[in-house]
């Protein structure tokens, strides 16, 4: 167990490091093989899919770009405030592309609706999602398509490699979920 900040313990692991690895390589796998011969430009959810990104795009042996979007929607609390904002846009212009934008969690639904919707508004070519985990027990929105998922969830906090907890805790190299039985939201 790991205790940062008092009463905020992350009971590790709910998936390791290893775990991680392998199933970063095998969603690189399925991109590799649906793209095959294409061009393909990697959009990702700062901060929180930064390092899931990292590793991705280094298993992915196309030719691909990347680039980040900063989503405003949750503060530093736990829960979704349904409003969700585009604090920081693309860079790379997105017509024509086939972006596979990449989540770090799908929770509510909102954010990945949101984003879904902007890229193919920006004229993209083709839009997929990636997201390395899904909690199908919180979606707030119907029918939402994600074409690639690392794990499913359980109605669970989670946090570690990209995911926080009021900024804390991204860059543990596991999955931990986090007790905050005895926390303030702050
Ligand atoms: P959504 O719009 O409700 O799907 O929220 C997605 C965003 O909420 C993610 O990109 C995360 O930043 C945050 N989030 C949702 N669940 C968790 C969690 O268990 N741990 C850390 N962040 C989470
Ligand atoms: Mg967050």
């Amino acid at each position: 167990m790991l205790e940062l900040v008092k009463g905020e313990i992350v009971e590790k692991q709910l998936i390791s490091q290893e775990q991680i690895a392998a199933r970063v390589k095998e969603l690189a796998k399925e991109i590799n093989e649906q793209y095959a011969g294409q061009q393909i430009t990697l959009l990702g959810t700062l901060v929180g899919a930064n390092i899931f990104m990292s590793d991705l795009a280094r298993e992915i042996s196309l030719n691909v770009q990347l680039d980040f979007v900063k989503v405003a929607s949750y503060g530093d609390g736990t829960e979704t405030s349904g409003n969700v904002e585009l604090v920081f846009p693309p860079t790379l212009p997105l017509a024509g592309a086939n972006v596979i934008i990449v989540e770090d969690i799908i929770d509510s639904g909102n954010t990945a609706v949101f984003l879904r919707d902007y890229v193919a508004k920006s004229g993209a070519a083709s839009v997929a999602m990636c997201a390395l985990l899904n909690k199908p027990s919180r979606r707030l929105v119907a029918n939402l398509q994600c074409e690639y998922i690392g794990f499913d969830v359980e109605n669970v906090f989670v946090v570690g490699y990209g995911l926080d907890y009021a900024q804390r805790y991204r860059n543990l190299p596991y999955i931990g979920i986090l007790n905050l039985d005895n926390n303030e939201v702050n």
